[in-house]
């Protein structure tokens, strides 16, 4: 079985959400305390054994590729001042992974974004991250892409994160109907796109995490559109569903939606609550604060 060495991560949208920031700063560059969001994902593809990412890019990101870049300037001044630790901080990214980018002509969803890794993947599975999400794990654990590609491993069948959620939730993700194969494996005989929470078929959501192998670029082509014109990447897995070819993995760890606002400041909350330097302040801070919040 070939190994799982290169992932994909879509970064092609707007980030209307977060508008006016966005109309300069696109949204996988927003801080999570100290680093961008993109900087999480790319961190648990690399400490998941990924060698080479793509990121699918558009039209207004070049900042994305100069944070991955060398900064000489910067550094040799870090360098002369004998800043060492920051200078360890700015050089991490670019000794990370080989990073590559393409641009999607028309932010035209999900799986015209995957198509753009055709010639990037040939015919090796790959691991595929959505920007928004990002799964906080301890030592204790494994990273989250990591758990979905052993999965994958072992299943021989390509693999989607799992996640239980409320009902109020379920028109925000894609749903799955199955039968649980292990504690944390779902063999996976339907999934479906955003139902209304009266369609549902489980409260097991997919969450922004796949690994795939290269007939998903033939299955893309062969899926039809939805009604609103767009071939959704959800309508190619429930082809491979049909093949019972997919598996759920109910994946260990914290998932926070960085694609939501208020999600999106408890997950700087609680991110800075664990950083080394700033935990114990902060903690004091909020807590003070409630206090007189009460
Ligand atoms: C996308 C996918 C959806 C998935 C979700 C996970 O939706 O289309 O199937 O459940 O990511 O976060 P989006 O969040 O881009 O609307």
């Amino acid at each position: 079985m070939k190994k799982v060495k290169k992932a994909v991560i879509p970064a092609a949208g707007f980030g209307t959400r977060f508008l006016p920031i966005t109309k300069a700063v696109c949204k996988e560059m927003l801080p999570i305390v100290d680093k961008p969001t993109l900087q999480y994902i790319v961190e648990e593809a690399v400490d998941s054994g990924i060698e080479d990412i793509l990121v699918v890019t558009g039209r207004n990101k070049k900042i994305l590729e100069d944070f991955f870049d060398y900064t000489p300037e910067l550094d040799a001044l870090l360098e002369q001042d004998g800043k060492k630790e920051f200078l360890e901080i700015s050089q991490k990214m670019e000794k990370l992974v080989n990073m590559y980018y393409v641009r999607q002509k028309h932010p035209t969803g999900f799986a015209d974004a995957v198509m753009y890794a055709k010639a990037f993947t040939g015919d090796e599975p790959f691991a595929i991250l959505l920007g928004d999400d990002i799964i906080y794990t301890d030592s204790s654990l494994k990273p989250g892409i990591r758990q979905l590609i052993d999965c994958y491993y072992d299943t021989g069948k390509p693999t989607v994160a799992v996640m239980n959620v409320n009902d109020d939730d379920i028109p925000k993700y894609a749903n799955i109907r199955g039968r649980n194969i292990a504690d944390d494996r779902i063999d996976i005989d339907l999934i479906v796109e955003k139902p209304a929470v009266q369609d549902k078929f489980s409260n097991d959501a997919v969450i922004g995490r796949y690994v795939v192998e290269s007939d998903i670029f033939d299955i893309i082509v062969q899926t039809p559109p939805s009604p609103k014109g767009e071939v959704y990447f959800t309508d190619a897995l429930q082809l491979l569903a049909k093949q019972n070819r997919l598996i759920g993995c109910r994946f260990a760890g914290k998932r926070y939606d960085a694609g939501n606002k208020l999600k999106y400041l408890e997950a700087n909350v609680e991110f800075a609550l664990r950083d080394k330097s700033l935990g114990k302040q902060f903690r004091e801070y909020l807590l003070n604060l409630a206090e007189k919040l009460r």
